[in-house]
């Protein structure tokens, strides 16, 4: 029989919360927040904080609480980074949205439908600094029946006026006990089946970031079924297998540079994506107890030069061979820069 929900869906847009009671770990906005559900009162609102915590899902949960289905499309705008919100935008759309007076006895049933609309900017970092400076005017002008709530990951990517008129709330990287309570709630509904080293393995390479762990555990129910061992979860999850990370840094530590270019070589063959590499080989450099503090800085300095090179597009296989040498050399305790 074909199932009523297409399987298509994704698993991250059916387990979102549909309340902000139901939103976990984020315990303060969600405070705030069943208050504003009581009085009906709110001050613009800024959010930041890692991917997968649950503030977007915060942001919309708010406004179809205050608003119900029926008014929602006429209170609540929504913009994320798919949309244009250049300055032309914020001129035209934003303000337009924003001057509108909204009547006070509008109140449904069951819902508080608060005098005033809701204006969500998602992924408000991605705003040109222009475009966030044409808000502060269109904030101000309209603050009695508008609120603003800005969504972001980098609270400094805001320009100042606009965060000092917010309240700031800072979501919280998810506890591994936290979402493992979500996973299987998830497996529960699905049917699925997941062993302890499964779950723990799953919350370990989400890092906090519940997004990426439903969407793992979607993509492994397709390719294997019911029945998901943590190897699998590795397999969709695009983490380089640990004794390949392994084999790079054991082979900078002999010093020996045909040993790690040999490796580094390896590694590109295969295809691994050398940040998500760097990001495995800073965690081994990190948590070795028998690297000097000084050592550590020195080879984490140059892989964090070497992931801003990689952004701005430079060679996958140079950029390692780089930092493969600059850990050699720092671990051998080889002159850093190069005699000439
Ligand atoms: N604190 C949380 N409580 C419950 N579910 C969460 C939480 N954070 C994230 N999720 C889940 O992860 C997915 C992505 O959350 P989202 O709110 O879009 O994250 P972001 O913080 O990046 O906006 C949603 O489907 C939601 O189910
Ligand atoms: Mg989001």
């Amino acid at each position: 029989m074909a199932p009523l929900v297409p399987s298509s869906q994704p698993w991250v847009e059916k387990y979102r919360p549909r309340q902000v009671k139901d939103v976990a770990h984020q315990e303060e906005v969600v405070r705030v927040l069943t208050n504003t559900l009581e009085t009906a009162n709110c001050p613009h609102m800024l959010f930041y904080g890692p991917p997968g915590t649950g503030k977007t899902t915060t942001a919309l949960a708010i406004a179809h609480q205050l608003f119900g289905p029926e008014l929602y499309r006429s209170r609540v705008l929504e913009l994320n980074a798919s949309d244009d919100r250049g300055i032309n935008v914020v001129r035209t759309k934003i303000k337009n949205f924003a001057g509108v007076q909204v009547s006070i006895s509008a109140a449904r049933q069951g819902y508080p439908c608060p005098p005033f609309k809701i204006i969500i900017l998602d992924e408000a970092d991605s705003m040109t600094e222009d475009a966030q400076n044409a808000l502060r005017r269109t904030m101000e002008t309209h603050s009695k029946v508008t609120r603003f709530f800005f969504i972001c990951n980098y609270i400094s990517r805001i320009i100042e006026p606009l965060a000092s008129r917010c309240a700031k709330f800072r979501f919280k990287s998810l506890s591994e006990e936290v979402m493992s309570s979500r996973i299987l709630h998830i497996c529960k509904e699905e049917d699925l089946n997941l062993d302890q080293e499964a779950l723990s393995t799953l919350s370990s390479i989400s890092q906090g970031d519940l997004r990426r762990a439903i969407t793992y555990l979607q993509s492994a129910a397709r390719l294997f079924g019911s029945s998901i061992s943590a190897k699998d979860l590795i397999s969709v999850s695009g983490v380089i297998p640990q004794d390949v990370v392994q084999a790079l840094f054991a082979a900078c530590k002999t010093g020996e540079f045909d040993l790690a270019n040999k490796e580094v070589n390896n590694v590109i063959a295969e295809g691994y994506p050398v940040s998500q590499m760097l990001s495995q080989l800073f965690d081994i450099v990190i948590n070795s107890d028998d690297i000097s503090d000084e050592k550590k800085a020195r080879i984490c300095k140059r892989m964090g030069e070497t992931d801003k090179c990689l952004i701005d597009g430079a060679d996958e296989y140079l950029q390692l061979m780089d930092v493969a040498s600059h850990t050699m050399r720092a671990l051998c305790n080889m002159p850093q820069e190069l005699q000439f």
